[in-house]
This record gives C-alpha cells, structure tokens and sequence, in this order.
C-alpha cells in the first residue's frame, strides 16, 4: 500500500490542477498510517501484548488534529468540529498509540451516527473533538449525536469482546482503556449533553509547562526537566 502511495504521488501529483493540498495530506496520511499499521502489527499481534508505550512530548492539539483528519476522510459524511485551547496543551505521551486511541473513539462515534441514520435517514449527524486542559488533567472529549450508549452493562463497554455491533470486535474501548492506564490517566463513557449520543473522554496527567522547568536538549529542542 505504502509504496503504491508513493508511487501514485511520483506519477500524478503534477497532474493536479486544483486542491493540491488535501492531495499531498491524504497520500501523507495513507503513507504514515500503513506505516503505523505495520509497526503496530509487529509490536502486538494481539490485545494481550500490547506494546509498552515509548513517552514523548506531543503536541496534543496536532495529535486531535490528525486523528480527525483520517476519520473526516475515512467517513466524509460525518462532519467533525475541533474545538481546542489556545497555547501550550504538550501531552507527555507515546503519540502513536495515543493517536491510534482517538481513531477507535472517532470511529464508535461515526458508526453510532451512522446507526441513528439507519433508524432517521437524513439526519444531520456530527461529532464535536474538544482538548480541554483543566487543573492537571488533560481531556480529549469526543462527543457525538448516534444512537447513545446501550443502556444495559455500559460498565462493561470497556472490556475486551463486548460490542453490540454485527461487525465490532470489541476490542475498540478496551484498547483504548488500556492506553488510558498505561498513560496514568482514565477512560470515561456518559451521555451526550444534549442526547441523544454519547461523550467519551479520554483524561491525562498533566503538567502545565513552567519556563523554569525546560531545557533545551542537543538538537535544539526544549525538553522538560
Ligand atoms: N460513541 C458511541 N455511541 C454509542 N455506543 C458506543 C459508542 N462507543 C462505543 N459504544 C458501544 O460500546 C461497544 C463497544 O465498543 P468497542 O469500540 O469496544 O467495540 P465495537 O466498536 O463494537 O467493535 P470494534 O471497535 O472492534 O469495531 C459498542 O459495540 C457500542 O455498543
Ligand atoms: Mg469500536
């Protein structure tokens, strides 16, 4: 897939008359996803060996960002608002595996649109992605307008193998949860306010950045003491 990518970029992005740019970010997201996909293949073959996380700064705004770009372009008919603070919102984190965390979430949210659309066609169905950094917890809220979570075992909606969808593995929220721990932080599943849907949050540790604290490493970068 990847080198097919690259191939189509080489041959036709000359071609390209009009929205050169959301070319070169859709082959960029293909590149740099199968790539992800493979190393994630490697790392665990299954749930059970998931891989330790490696912790970096991120840039949790950008990390929000590409994850609803690739579900904007993997189901173009769920409109996705971002909604973020402005300034530093530096999440100390494994980025990839945080990423792959936003994309099960955006992904519950088109389908329990998609869903709602089955019962009401036409419904104008969309998700709100909000990064809220609040005392020391940095939340990813993802909120959308589906059909809701069940309302019988929702505890259980974390737990590997527990879906209600025809398709769903199941493994969805109980990955997610499991990143959640790994990060010192917790996965939260409620209602949409205003219902119907629902709001997933995804909380982390947090530690607002203070001018003393950083330091600039070899290459330049600032790196927290
Ligand atoms: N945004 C949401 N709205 C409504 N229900 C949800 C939402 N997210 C999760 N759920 C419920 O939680 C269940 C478990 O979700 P999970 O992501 O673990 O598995 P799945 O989506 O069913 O399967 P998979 O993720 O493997 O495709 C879903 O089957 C659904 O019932
Ligand atoms: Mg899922």
């Amino acid at each position: 897939i990847q080198l097919s990518a690259e191939r189509l970029r080489r041959r036709y992005r000359g071609q390209i008359t009009g929205d050169l740019e959301t070319f070169d970010r859709c082959v960029d997201t293909i590149i740099r996803q199968v790539g992800d996909i493979g190393a994630m293949v490697d790392e665990f073959s299954a749930f059970a060996r998931m891989p330790a996380p490696r912790f970096a700064e991120h840039d949790a705004a950008e990390l929000l960002r590409a994850a609803v770009f690739a579900q904007r372009v993997a189901d173009p008919d769920v409109a996705i608002d971002i909604e973020g603070p402005k300034g530093d919102a530096t999440l100390v984190c494994d980025g990839r595996i945080v990423g792959q965390a936003l994309a099960n979430v955006l992904k519950n949210a088109s389908e329990a649109i998609a869903a709602r659309r089955a019962l009401s066609p036409g419904l104008a169905g969309g998700i709100r992605a909000r990064l809220a950094i609040q005392g020391d917890t940095l939340a990813f809220e993802i909120q959308d307008n589906g059909v809701g979570l069940p309302p019988k075992d929702r505890d259980r909606l974390t737990e590997p193998y527990v879906t209600t969808r025809e398709k769903g593995t199941g493994l969805g929220l109980a990955i997610v949860k499991r990143i959640l721990e790994d990060h010192g932080g917790r996965l939260d599943l409620h209602d949409a306010t205003p219902p119907p849907g629902a709001c997933v949050v995804l909380a982390f540790p947090y530690s607002h950045p203070s001018p003393q604290a950083a330091q600039t490493n070899a290459d330049g970068r600032k790196v927290r003491a």
